[in-house]
């Protein structure tokens, strides 16, 4: 296994490595929930396909999804639009889902997975044409590592689509109660913020645009959502390796 925290020297000491572990168990839990859809963010696969057009992806591309969870990026880069997609994810547990969700398919060969950590990716530099995480910048908690990585690993060109929640009210960066209740919540950042990461990490970024809209709240307790509506948001940005 890579180093990070999969490896044993971090996860022996590192409080990085409990806040990961508790967010990949998270929703592994909530993974194990049947009526928990596939794809664990706002705005769904519709979202990520609208995004996707965005980047303009061509088939034949070599796409990394970091923290990939159950798969369901994975199938649609693979089934819609042909690319080789690499997935990482610190669950192996997750992994397994987003295994079987894409075995025994035509495109199943264009997969591959591998369980790691996105702030330790054990791939070569100047592997792919584009780059995804989805909803999981906010749960790394050195998000300037992970974005690192990312630009490391594209080729020079290469485009990172990043799609997460966004703090609209920075003062819940410190609400536990909330963070407890969505652990996207307390390392989230505002659109600023997040582009400004992902300026420091070298990359340019092309657009970006504020998706909130895309929130669907579904059978969401009213009462727990109350505190979150107007005060967090959801966000699409896209970046190159220059
Ligand atoms: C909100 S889910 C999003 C999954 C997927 N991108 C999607 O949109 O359906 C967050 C995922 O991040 C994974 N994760 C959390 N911390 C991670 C880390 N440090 N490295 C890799 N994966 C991580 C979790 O296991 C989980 O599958």
């Amino acid at each position: 296994m890579n180093e990070g925290c999969c490896g044993r020297e971090v996860a022996e000491q590192s409080v990085d490595c409990v806040i990961k572990k508790m967010s990949s168990m998270f929703y592994e839990a909530a993974l194990s929930d049947s009526t928990t859809q596939e794809a664990m963010r706002p705005g769904g696969l519709r979202l990520t396909e609208d995004s996707l057009k965005l980047v303009n992806l061509q088939p034949g591309w070599s796409v990394l999804d970091v923290a990939c969870g159950a798969g369901a990026t994975l199938h649609l880069l693979t089934r819609r639009f042909k690319c080789h997609a690499y997935g990482i994810d610190l669950s192996a547990r997750i992994l397994k889902k987003a295994r079987a969700k894409l075995s025994g398919r035509s495109h199943e060969n264009l997969a591959e997975l591998i369980r790691a950590d996105s702030e330790f990716l054990p791939l070569r530099e100047g592997l792919f044409d584009a780059v995804i995480c989805e909803c999981s910048l906010s749960l790394f908690p050195n998000k300037l590592r992970a974005l690192n990585k990312m630009v490391e690993v594209l080729k020079v060109g290469g485009k990172a689509l990043i799609t997460d929640v966004t703090l609209k009210d920075p003062t819940l960066k410190n609400a536990e109660s909330i963070a407890n209740w969505c652990l996207c919540v307390a390392g989230a950042e505002t659109i600023e913020g997040y582009i400004n990461l992902l300026e420091r990490s070298g990359m340019k970024v092309l657009y970006w645009k504020d998706a909130s809209d895309a929130y669907d709240w579904g059978s969401a307790d009213p009462e727990q959502i109350r505190p979150l509506l107007g005060r967090i948001g959801y966000a699409v940005i896209i970046g190159a390796k220059p």
